[in-house]
């Protein structure tokens, strides 16, 4: 039976939305409170028992490899200060039995192109793929609630939640039948359909799991929406073929990609954060808003 250890990492998207920001650094190293987006996707990641990490990185392809590097200067100085604490914090970013991956994206011609740049170190093993900018909270966590689905069905398996009407435009829509409340057999997807072409209003979150004939499927297909090669088109070849699930995650997303969805995460998760909940309850309470 096949088990997913292997997870792809799209961040050479040009995060323009988040300009000057993204102007020098990808928008997967932005911090919610205290941590960097890509830190939270790897750590899901790794919860669901991956540990070879794929990084497909764009033209600022310095930040995310040096984040998950040694830090020698840094290390040696907390070590001979005694930070102990601060220093198995810096340790914990990449345990020992974590590999790190990194494949250059040349231009960013789009999602389903980056994740084809990674089939050289794939093959031939059913994969996770997880964009960082859409940030998770989930117990357990969802890609562990999704490598679970997998070991049951061993297909490939989307991530999606219900999202209003007016949204539709902005995600992969699927349709198809109901296995259970949480689990539906697909027979199609549209990639940002407007509300009246919108075949459900279940949109695909970016946490995906896929076996390898979606690397064909992602090489032989036209350019789609916005002149660029789209997953979402390589998945809805793949389905003609296989079978693909959606699932309906139990858990919350915060939109990090876009600036609202950014602000929420990061305000909800330090009101959920040990040291600093208490206190920025306090704050926000003060401000009368
Ligand atoms: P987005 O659609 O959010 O695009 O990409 P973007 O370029 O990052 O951001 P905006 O819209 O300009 O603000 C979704 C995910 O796919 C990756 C991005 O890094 C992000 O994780 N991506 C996108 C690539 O790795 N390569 C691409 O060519 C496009």
């Amino acid at each position: 039976m096949a088990l997913i250890n292997k997870a792809i990492f799209p961040v050479a998207g040009l995060g323009t939305r988040f300009l000057p920001a993204t102007k020098a650094q990808p928008k997967e190293m932005l911090p919610v409170v205290d941590k960097p987006l890509i830190q939270y996707a790897v750590e899901e990641a790794y919860a669901a028992g991956i540990r070879q990490m794929i990084f497909v990185n764009g033209r600022n392809k310095r930040a995310i490899p040096d984040h998950f590097d040694t830090a020698f200067e840094l290390e040696t100085e907390l070590e001979a200060a005694g930070k102990k604490e601060l220093l198995a914090l810096v340790h914990s970013i990449k345990p020992d039995d974590m590999e790190c991956i990194y494949i250059r994206q040349p231009k960013a011609l789009g999602l389903g192109h980056a994740v084809l740049c990674a089939q050289c170190v794939v093959v031939n093993e059913p994969f996770a793929v997880l964009l960082a900018d859409d940030l998770m909270v989930g117990k357990p966590p969802v890609l562990k609630q999704m490598v679970d689905q997998f070991s049951e069905w061993q297909a490939s398996i989307l991530a999606v939640q219900e999202v209003p009407a007016e949204h539709t435009k902005r995600y992969g829509i699927v349709a198809g039948s109901a296995i259970s409340d949480r689990l539906m057999d697909l027979t199609h997807m549209v990639e940002k359909p407007a509300p009246e072409d919108a075949p459900s209003r279940l949109g695909v979150a970016g946490r995906y799991i896929l076996t390898p004939g979606v690397f064909r499927e992602i090489a032989t297909q036209p350019r789609g929406v916005g002149g660029e090669i789209q997953l979402t088109d390589g998945i809805a070849a793949l389905m003609r073929r296989e079978k693909v699930f959606a699932f309906r995650y139990d858990g919350k997303r915060y939109d990090c990609g876009s600036k609202e969805g950014f602000l929420q995460a990061n305000v909800e998760l330090a009101l959920a954060h040990p040291e600093l909940g208490a206190s920025f309850r306090e704050y926000l309470k003060a401000l009368e808003i």
